[in-house]
């Protein structure tokens, strides 16, 4: 899984479908990754999180401002933060009925927070610490094309 990001960020595809490809290879290899997708910082768009490649149900969250729901928190804490069951966060942003939990990691660039991973469940409380773990692998080796 791993070496399949590697040789995606390494290729010829072009950023969106390098990301694109990776958001794709997630969602494969995990059964309940439902919504895998990029939420990434514009320069010239400041306190905002826009909506990058993604798989899965399109969202009518494209934009989210930093600190509403789980990704603008962590936008702001630039923690990765895991979600077991959304129904027990006030602040949160539903995509889709259907999502019962969620993790977000963040993507930091030279220890500059320049977007984030997002991925929906449809499973209750499925994450464990191997999922943390892959994903901030994945994280770090993403920036590398932001
Ligand atoms: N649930 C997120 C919004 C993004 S969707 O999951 C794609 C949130 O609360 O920030």
């Amino acid at each position: 899984m791993l070496d399949k990001v590697a040789a995606t960020i390494d290729g010829p595809l072009n950023r969106d479908e390098k990301l694109a490809q990776v958001a794709r290879l997630l969602r494969e290899a995990v059964p309940y990754y439902n919504w895998v997708g990029f939420y990434l910082v514009d320069a010239g768009r400041p306190g905002e999180l826009l909506l990058g490649p993604f798989v899965g149900r399109a969202t009518e969250h494209v934009s989210i401002p930093f600190g509403r729901g789980v990704c603008g928190r962590v936008a702001d804490t630039e923690q990765t933060m895991v979600v077991q069951n959304v129904s027990e966060l006030d602040n949160y942003l539903s995509c889709d009925a259907r999502v019962r939990s969620e993790i977000v990691v963040p993507i930091l660039k030279d220890g500059v927070f320049v977007g984030e991973l997002d991925i929906d469940s449809h499973a209750l409380a499925p994450f464990a610490e191997g999922d943390t773990a892959l994903l901030e692998r994945v994280a770090a080796m993403v920036s590398a094309v932001l």
